[in-house]
């Protein structure tokens, strides 16, 4: 055999090995792409779509990218660098703003729900990702156990999840060092109004208003989900964040509220605890 035909069979064989390397490589990556898949299926049905290193965990979701949709505007509202801030992420779910809020720098990022399913499922996703993010059983009617303050709480979609919101809402404020991110889904209308200080008994003319602050109490089930139980308007919200001693700052998307802690307290006492005392 000619030097020649033999250099060039040589480089024949290695460019079959390379192929071959490569074919095991592809079919290395399908199968551990199948084996998360998998386990992303075994932890049951998501409601957070998250990019597991390219696999999405919830991608027929009927709200569509959820809640990148969401983040996307809020995010705005985060600075770029949070600089080793600490985080409490109430109702956490699969942990998509946990996971979102660690990858944009913070330092201590706490998760809390009362799903086990959910908390499995944001574990994972903290696994997969490499994050160190806690995540714990706890109830948001519990937070104010939890030591200490948090510079950023989140409390995005489960205000209308609950029986006593505004019980929820006054424990949550204990806790906000800096700012507390707020989403209710609301329905009726979505004006914005100023409101006289006080009406009289028989003035009766704001409760025909559709404007006027209020919360729509769903007796048995709303969107398929028992849970649902009082649904507020615009006015009612944004009254209520007010009402608990909130600053509204911004409003970063349609349902989202940027707030900042005021008048939470009145002579040294949560109004929480005044109310429970009967010392209001
Ligand atoms: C509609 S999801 C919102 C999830 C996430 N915060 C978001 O905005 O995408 C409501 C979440 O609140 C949780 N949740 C409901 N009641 C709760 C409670 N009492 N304490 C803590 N979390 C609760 C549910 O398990 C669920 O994960």
């Amino acid at each position: 055999m000619q030097a020649e035909e033999s250099s060039q069979l040589l480089a024949d064989l290695g460019s079959v090995r390379d192929s071959q390397q490569e074919l095991q490589a592809e079919t290395q990556d399908d199968s551990s792409q199948a084996q998360l898949t998998e386990r992303i299926v075994s932890l049951g049905d998501w409601f957070h779509n998250i990019n597991l290193n390219g696999v999405w965990t919830a991608p027929h979701h009927f709200l569509g990218d959820f809640p990148n949709v969401k983040w996307k505007d809020i995010s705005k509202s985060f600075p770029e660098d949070l600089n080793g801030s600490s985080v409490l992420d109430i109702g956490c779910n699969g942990g998509f703003y946990s996971v979102a809020l660690k990858n944009r720098g913070a330092g201590r990022v706490l998760g809390v729900d009362v799903d086990d399913r959910y908390l499995r499922q944001a574990r994972f996703a903290a696994e997969i990702l490499g994050l160190d993010i806690e995540f714990q059983k706890c109830s948001v009617y519990d937070v104010d156990q939890i030591p200490g303050q948090f510079d950023y709480v989140l409390f995005l979609g489960v205000f209308y999840h609950l029986r006593y919101p505004l019980f929820a809402l006054d424990k949550i404020i204990k806790k906000v060092g800096r700012r507390l991110f707020f989403q209710s889904m609301m329905r009726g209308s979505i004006e914005e109004r100023k409101w006289k200080e006080n009406y009289e008994f028989w003035d009766m003319k704001p409760f025909q208003d559709p404007d006027f602050p209020c919360m729509y109490f769903i007796e048995n089930s709303y969107a398929n989900d028992y849970t649902n139980w009082w649904i507020p308007n615009r006015g009612a919200v944004e009254g209520m964040l007010r009402s608990s001693g909130l600053e509204i700052v911004n409003r970063p998307e349609s349902e989202t509220y940027v707030c900042e802690p005021r008048t939470v307290q009145r002579d040294g006492k949560y109004l929480l605890d005044l109310e429970l005392s009967g010392t209001f």
